[in-house]
């Protein structure tokens, strides 16, 4: 069957959802971190999320090899920082405001939620893979406006107002 991939890419994105950034921690202070959509919860008990990295990405070794990450989900407020992690090659946290995590992986300052993995298992996914995280560690903001991502573009939810 034949197979148009940017139509389908296209129709994919008729699907509006949030942003995250998934850290890792590297060698010394020399963090990465990738923004996705692909970030999805999958069990409460136990805890476990999960999210997909392209197989062909600059970052797709250091995920693999990662045995913790850090998810932030993002704020209106980081677009800018969604943008920047989102560039081909650009996996440098340097100048972006952080904060300490107990299992290493730096979170974002300012997240509408965090949450500690440590990497359950990695599945086959086509081009992708799929990776699972068991949650260890969460906490969630009072307030905030989440980014959201449809049809290729960035934007926030109508406050109804
Ligand atoms: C809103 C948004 C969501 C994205 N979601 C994913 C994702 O779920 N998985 C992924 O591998 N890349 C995703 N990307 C692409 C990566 O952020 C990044 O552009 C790509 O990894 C850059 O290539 P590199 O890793 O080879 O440098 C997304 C980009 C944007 C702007």
């Amino acid at each position: 069957m034949s197979f148009d991939t940017r139509a389908f890419r296209q129709a994919l994105g008729c699907f509006p959802t949030g942003v995250a950034v998934i850290t890792t921690a590297g060698d010394g202070a020399d963090h990465k971190g990738i923004t996705v959509n692909s970030f999805t919860s999958v069990s409460l008990d136990p805890p476990l999320v999960l999210w997909c990295i392209d197989r062909k990405s600059d970052r797709f070794t250091a995920f693999m090899k990662a045995s913790a990450y850090t998810i932030s989900l993002l704020g209106t407020v980081h677009e800018d920082v969604s943008s920047r992690l989102a560039k081909q090659g650009a996996h440098s946290l340097d100048g972006i405001d952080l904060i300490h995590t107990k299992l290493g992986p730096p979170a974002l300052a300012d997240a509408l939620a965090i949450f500690e993995c440590e990497s359950e298992a990695v599945h086959q996914g086509g081009d992708h893979a799929i990776l699972v995280g068991r949650v260890v560690r969460f906490a969630k903001r009072e307030a905030g406006a989440p980014l959201v991502f449809f049809q290729g573009r960035y934007g926030a939810l109508a406050s109804g107002e």
